[in-house]
């Protein structure tokens, strides 16, 4: 069967094609990151305008690098949930007007689920159970995903998302938008231990980046002789891959688990990759996606199209389950 994914939460517009016995047949990504970068953050009605003036071009060109027609399209999936509501409102309704021309299938994608169950696109021999941490630039949620697909949320941010923060550290110092890969670039050249950050809320589930926001700007401000920017934007990127690694250690200890998928935007991070892989190389079996799966992309949304389809999990529009099509509980 052939799957369409249509993704529009953000600023990608993406259309990728999943062919059920083959994989992704052709993926289409449209970023609008440099009209944002001049704003210094996403601005919701440009992302919007951008979506729908990109989103029929993308389609097109995703079907000729396909080599399909659109009468070949079985079922069409996009994401509903969470995002810009403009944004949304945009690839719904395309994907909606083929479902009706077409006289195919529907499918609603969850955003977090997609970007959690794309780690199987690159590791084709996971399977859940599987503990899944997602980062990017408006989440850090951890879930347990069982065999069935049912995603209980163990613990999510209460404040600013991991991309989120990265980008406000970088805004403080001068740096660029988005401020995850700058932060990282100029980490390299700093001493991740040469200042002594808080991790928050060590003995509790929940996440919590402010604290931390607030000591990097102090230290900044200092001006320390001693301390160069290099070595602040090190030692914060050291503080916040820990306090994930510490939450992630407390969602497997809990679930008894021993595979952990990392997804989203911030899954990037060369520095991130490498401390998970060495501080849980004895415990559990860490999957990121391809860099290509962790930013936001059609093949996602097109490959949950195909698993959800068959397993009808669909969620609302506020990203909640509905009554026994339920698919995510809170803990
Ligand atoms: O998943 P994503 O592309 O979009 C959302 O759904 O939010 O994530 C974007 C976020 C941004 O905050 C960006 O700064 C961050 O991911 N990011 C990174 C890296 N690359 C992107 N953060 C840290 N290191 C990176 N290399
Ligand atoms: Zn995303």
């Amino acid at each position: 069967m052939i799957f369409l994914g249509i993704e529009t939460s953000c600023d990608e517009t993406s259309v990728a094609v999943y062919d059920s016995s083959f994989g992704v047949k052709s993926s289409v990504i449209s970023s609008q990151i440099k009209i944002h970068a001049h704003y210094g953050g996403v601005v919701p009605e440009i992302a919007s305008r951008n979506h729908a003036l990109k989103i029929e071009s993308v389609f097109n060109e995703a079907i000729t690098k396909a080599d399909i027609a659109v009468k070949d399209i079985d079922a069409v999936g996009v994401t509903r949930a969470p995002g810009l509501i403009g944004a949304l409102f945009v690839g719904v309704s395309f994907a909606k007007g083929l479902s009706y021309a077409l006289k195919i299938p529907l499918i609603p994608v969850n955003h977090l689920t997609a970007h959690l169950i794309s780690a199987e696109i690159t590791h084709p021999g996971l399977k859940p159970p599987y503990t899944g941490l997602i980062i990017s630039g408006g989440h850090s949620h951890i879930y347990q995903v069982d065999k069935a697909y049912n995603f209980r949320l163990f613990s999510h941010t209460v404040d600013d998302a991991a991309g989120e923060a990265f980008d406000k550290v970088a805004k403080m110092m001068g740096l660029p938008y988005p401020g995850g890969p700058a932060i990282e670039k100029l980490s390299q050249e700093g001493n991740p231990d040469a200042v002594d950050f808080p991790v928050a809320m060590k003995h509790q589930n929940n996440i919590s980046f402010s604290g931390l926001k607030t000591a990097v700007m102090n230290s900044f401000n200092k001006k320390d002789e001693n301390i160069t920017e290099a070595d602040i934007a090190a030692s914060f990127q050291n503080t916040l891959v820990n306090t994930l690694i510490n939450k992630s250690r407390r969602a497997l200890n809990h679930f008894e688990s021993d595979k952990l998928v990392i997804s989203g935007g911030v899954a990037c991070n060369e520095y991130l990759r490498k401390k998970f892989r060495e501080d849980f190389k004895d415990s559990c079996n860490i999957y990121f996606p391809s860099k290509y799966l962790c930013t936001d992309n059609g093949d996602m949304i097109a490959y949950a199209a195909h698993k959800f389809m068959r397993l009808r999990k669909f969620l609302d529009i506020t990203g909640t389950a509905k009554d026994n099509e339920s698919n995510i509980n809170t803990i």
